[in-house]
């Protein structure tokens, strides 16, 4: 059984200084290559030709489940991100964020809190219910809104591989830097989904 191996959306040294071209490569080829070579060994001698993630992620558990995971969370988080200051929120989102959540500035404060606070390793989404009502939800270790229904919009990665590199054990930092490479027009595109 195979799946389609991750492609960075970018070069190495597109999130300059934000993130390290080193941390960038160190994060995709040891961790989310990674990842994905460990599912490609686990899924050795399985009968289908082809799977895809999303597939794997709501049918498997255990050791597939997380890897099949932690691929998907990572092709996710390089695409929510981009160059320093190229891209910008996009009104009709800014508007249902700042109506969810109060404004704006209190939905980023929140969802920075909420990524500083996680315990442990794991991940921080905006996320729609099935409702359509925008939610920031604290996923720990490999878990995957797929796996519960929800629609991802955005996501940060809080193991300390994403950030350790370039700001040591301040996760603080890295939450506040990388607010600046986010890439609002991926964001917009997961939005326009959901309405
Ligand atoms: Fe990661």
């Amino acid at each position: 059984m195979t799946f389609d191996l991750p492609v960075l959306p970018f070069t190495y040294d597109a999130l300059e200084p934000v993130i390290s071209q080193e941390a960038v490569k160190t994060h995709f080829e040891k961790h989310h290559l990674g990842y994905a070579a460990k599912l490609n060994k686990l899924m050795e001698g399985s009968a289908t030709a082809k799977v895809s993630l999303e597939n794997l992620i709501k049918t498997s558990s255990g050791s597939i489940l997380n890897n099949a995971a932690q691929i998907w969370n990572h092709n996710f988080y390089w695409d929510c991100l981009t160059k320093l200051g190229k891209t910008s929120i996009s009104m009709n989102l800014h508007a249902a964020l700042s109506e969810e959540f109060g404004s704006f500035e209190t939905f980023r404060e929140r969802f920075t809190s909420a990524a500083s606070e996680l315990f442990g390793s794991g991940w921080v989404w905006l996320v729609a219910d099935d409702t359509g009502k925008l939610q920031i939800e604290s996923m720990p270790n490999a878990n995957c809104p797929l796996e519960y229904g929800k629609r991802p919009l955005l996501v940060v990665d809080v193991w300390e591989h994403a950030y350790y590199l370039d700001y040591q054990s301040e996760r603080l930092s890295y939450l506040k830097s990388w607010w600046t490479i986010v890439n609002w027009d991926f964001v917009g595109k997961q939005f326009s989904k959901i309405n």
